[in-house]
């Protein structure tokens, strides 16, 4: 990781809630993302783990301002992207060409009636970024190599594509406007075990060469165990842990940490058998009315009276290590 130091990104108490009202009298709204706080170093891949429907995704959109924050605030490499106590927004034009997002599903997020090589281009024709034809497709074909696939690929279509092509593409088209910051969202879970491997190095190998910062969402710990300088746990909306990827696997402190990475198999059939898995009871509860005090109390072997009543604080618990829990 380089320029260890400088922070890219900041954010503060953001909060996204989907309205889900049916009718006006009775609002009800989706508290996708509560009150999460945390900031990405440049240079480094910060890993984003959490069950389905935790808020990932809209995590990450809200960050590049694709879904309109309800609250909090976005600091980008010392500029404000929202602050919700400012009257007006900033314009996104320009930081589009900075933070970019590659998505979970590559064959929804690619239009199939364009060409890859046009698809590719979009981002460059909409930023104006080449200033003749000749320059445009030299350009398409300098990514498109980029990321493993030939000069002929780009007049074909997304369909004629495997899905780890696709992917391929959708990291190309992402990569087009020169960005900075890359939001992964589970850029692997929808491809052949066999590929994901291929896909993981390649972003590793461009953010060394580029000096990209990434985002990377999972919905499995292991799979960002290894490539993230540290590891953030979102649990119902909010983020629970925080901490450098080595120490929150050796050292995890919030019992919903522990229940991941207790699910993750250990290769060692001795040490496999000595290990206690823990195993979560109950559903995840609904984020329309989520539960009181600590969120997670419902399905918490912990669980004492005042973890019912009062939310705990996502405090630093050691240098660098944060988590939200009455026991610590
Ligand atoms: N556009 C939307 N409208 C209403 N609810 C949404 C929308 N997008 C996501 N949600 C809800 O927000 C919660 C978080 O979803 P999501 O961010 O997709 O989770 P994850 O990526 O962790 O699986 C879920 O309950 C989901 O159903
Ligand atoms: S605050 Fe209470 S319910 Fe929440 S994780 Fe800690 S012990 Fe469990
Ligand atoms: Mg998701």
């Amino acid at each position: 990781m380089k320029n260890e130091e400088k922070t890219l990104l900041r954010i503060e108490h953001l909060v996204k809630r989907f309205d889900v009202s049916t009718n006006a009298f009775q609002k009800e709204y989706v508290h996708a993302v509560e009150d999460v706080s945390f900031e990405i170093k440049k240079g480094e891949t910060l890993g984003l783990v959490g069950e389905s429907g935790c808020g990932k995704t809209t995590l990450g959109r809200t960050i590049l301002r694709l879904y309109e924050p309800t609250a909090g605030k976005i600091i980008y490499d010392g500029q404000t992207v929202f602050d919700k106590a400012a009257s007006r927004q900033p314009d996104m034009f320009d930081f589009r060409k900075k933070m970019q997002m590659i998505f979970q599903d590559p064959s929804a997020s690619l239009d199939p009636r364009m060409t890859v090589g046009d698809i590719i281009a979009e981002p460059l024709d909409v930023h104006g970024l080449c200033n003749s034809k000749k320059e445009r497709t030299e350009r398409i074909h300098q990514l498109i190599e980029r990321v493993g696939l030939t000069q002929e690929q780009a007049n074909r279509y997304p369909h004629e594509f495997s899905g780890g092509q696709q992917q391929r593409v959708g990291i190309a088209r992402a990569l087009a406007v020169g960005p900075e910051f890359i939001v992964c969202d589970e850029p692997i879970s929808a491809l052949d075990v066999s590929i994901q491997s291929q896909i993981v190095n390649m972003l590793e190998d461009m953010q060394a060469e580029m000096g990209l910062t990434y985002l990377f969402i999972a919905h499995d710990i292991s799979v960002v165990r290894h490539i993230s300088n540290r590891i953030g746990v979102m649990y119902l909306g909010s983020m629970v842990e925080l901490a450098e990827s080595f120490e929150l696997n050796k050292n995890p402190i919030h019992p919903y940490t522990k229940t991941l990475l207790s699910a993750v198999p250990i290769p060692d059939p001795k040490k496999s058998r000595q290990r206690e898995r823990i195993v979560l009871e109950g559903d995840i509860p609904s984020p329309v009315n989520p539960p009181s005090g600590c969120k997670f109390h419902t399905r918490c072997p912990y669980k004492t009276k005042r973890c019912e009543e009062e939310t705990p604080a996502f405090r630093e618990v050691e240098p660098g290590h944060y988590a939200a829990c009455h026991l610590i």
